[in-house]
């Protein structure tokens, strides 16, 4: 299995639209030495050339183009078999209403994210242009499936749904109650290799089943959004700490760098940082600590195989 990070940001991107926070005004400058980061999405490739998505930013347009692999073999054709959702987040999904094109489309999510998608959302019918034009596969918690792609071709890969501490999308707060569905990670075994991906890009936490799966795999994406709690409130950006976001930091007592000390997985990988984040500083004090306990920190065209 061939890994492409093609967005490494939270929601917002970096630089961000509307920030102007020290990190933001740096890469905007030129002089932070890193970035810029599109907005979180990661590439699975097998060997017979067929990819499957993890989420579909809204910036799916420039990060299909931006990678080869992705691009189209014939006049009407695309490279990508599915996408896989692992919250109804809307740096989640908003891309999938860019993939309008009158292409079949196979998506994969647990039924509550789908619910979450489609339910009074009118714009969804630009995606219900003709029968068939997306497959739902509905992903069940704790158990794996072969993941497949348009016309039921077996990818040799198969993904497990694993429940992971979150909550709804922001848009459906205070509409629908907390649901283990909400959000979750992925355990992806490539049957071929033996490799094991595990997948968390947003956790409110490390509960037994998130701890279990991290100890399973080969390599792991982890929420990376904050550093701390406190980051937003700070900066003066907001008035939210991330857990109340439900992103467990990266650093203090608690946080997810002491958290997951002493994992196997060789390649341990920090995804979806938020444009605030210290971590997107070269040489800063929090990115050296990361580094020092055995992270590195995703950048868009980073690659990992297994
Ligand atoms: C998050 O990761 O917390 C969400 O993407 C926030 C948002 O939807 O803006
Ligand atoms: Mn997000
Ligand atoms: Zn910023």
């Amino acid at each position: 299995m061939r890994i492409k990070v093609l967005g490494a940001a939270a929601g917002g991107g970096f630089p961000q639209w509307n920030c102007a926070c020290p990190n933001c005004r740096d890469v905007r400058a030129g002089i932070l030495g890193a970035g810029p980061l599109t907005q979180e999405c990661v590439a699975l490739g097998t060997d017979d050339g067929h990819w499957f998505l993890l989420n579909a930013s809204p910036e799916i347009r420039s990060q299909v183009e931006s990678f080869p692999p992705l691009h189209p073999r014939s006049t009407r054709h695309s490279p990508i078999a599915a996408v896989v959702l692992t919250n109804g987040d809307l740096d989640h999904t908003l891309g999938l209403l860019s993939l309008r094109e009158s292409h079949p489309l196979v998506l994969y999510a647990t039924e509550r994210v789908r619910q979450g998608f489609i339910e009074d959302n009118v714009l969804y019918r630009t995606l219900m242009r003709f029968p068939g034009q997306v497959t739902w596969n509905a992903l069940p918690l704790g158990r794996a499936i072969e993941l497949n792609g348009a016309g039921a071709k077996p990818s040799g890969l198969t993904v497990e749904a694993v429940p992971a501490p979150g909550k709804p999308p922001l848009h459906l707060e205070g509409r629908v109650a907390a649901d283990p569905e909400d959000n979750i990670g992925l355990l992806i075994r490539d049957l071929r290799t033996g490799g094991c991906l595990a997948y968390f890009s947003a956790a409110g936490g490390v509960d037994s089943a998130v701890r279990q799966a991290l100890e399973d795999a080969d390599c792991v994406f982890f929420d990376g959004t904050f550093w701390s709690s406190e980051e937003l409130i700070k900066l003066g950006l907001g008035t939210r700490r991330a857990e109340d976001m439900a992103h467990l930091p990266v650093g203090g007592a608690g946080g997810s760098l002491e958290r997951l000390a002493g994992l196997r997985a060789p390649r341990r990988i920090y995804i979806h940082i938020n444009n605030t984040n210290p971590l997107l500083r070269p040489g800063s004090p929090e990115r050296r600590q990361a580094e020092a306990g055995g992270w590195e920190i995703a950048h868009d065209g980073m690659e990992a195989a297994l």
